[in-house]
């Protein structure tokens, strides 16, 4: 009994093999003859749009709790749970030898309200709310406007 349940078994096993190996030729034999989304050949070089660069000039806040874009590439700042090297600029205890703004007092501030001297555990992730600024068209339109300014 047991004997034929395996070859079975192994027969099946088989048979799954067969059927991928057949898809993988389909597959293959459809890839040839195929064009891509945009109407072209699936072998033509892709041209795309440039990738656009950080701005290193400060930008107007869109309101006034905004969070103020990064003025500066951060791609080469690491930011984990060990180390955190944007606060080897943007600290108190170095902003003023690195010539850098130093952090907003909120973010020293537990969430019951403590003064910290060190940055609170809530702002210690900069990018959930700083991201750099890139010179890049809108996606979509935005007619966005702060309650404030009328
Ligand atoms: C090597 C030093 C250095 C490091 C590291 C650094 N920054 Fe900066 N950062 C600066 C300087 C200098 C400025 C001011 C630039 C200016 O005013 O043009 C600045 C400006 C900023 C500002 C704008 C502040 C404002 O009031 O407009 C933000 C936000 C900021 N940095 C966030 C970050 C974050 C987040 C990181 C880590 C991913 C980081 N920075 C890492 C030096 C640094
Ligand atoms: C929870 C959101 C949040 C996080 C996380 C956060 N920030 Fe901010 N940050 C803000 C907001 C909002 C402001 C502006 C209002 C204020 O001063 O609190 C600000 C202001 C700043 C400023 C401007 C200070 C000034 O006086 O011009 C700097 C520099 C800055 N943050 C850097 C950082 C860095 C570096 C980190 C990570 C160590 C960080 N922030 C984490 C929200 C955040």
């Amino acid at each position: 009994m047991s004997k034929k349940l395996f070859s079975m078994r192994k027969t099946k096993v088989l048979g799954a093999g067969v059927l991928a190996a057949a898809i993988t030729l389909a597959g293959f034999a459809v890839a040839q003859s195929v064009t891509n989304l945009r109407g072209a050949d699936v072998d033509e070089p892709v041209t795309t749009a440039e990738i656009p660069g950080t701005v290193d000039r400060r930008m107007q806040r869109n309101y006034r709790q905004q969070p103020p874009l990064i003025p500066h590439s951060i791609d080469q700042y690491q930011m984990d749970l060990k180390v955190n090297q944007c606060l080897a600029c943007h600290d108190w205890t170095k902003a003023g030898e690195r010539d850098a703004p130093t952090l907003s007092m909120t973010h020293y501030l537990d969430r019951d309200g403590a003064e910290l001297d060190h940055i609170a555990g809530t702002r210690y992730f900069c990018n959930q709310c700083h991201v750099p600024q890139a010179d890049a068209l809108p996606l979509v339109d935005n007619i966005f406007q702060p309650s404030s300014t009328d």
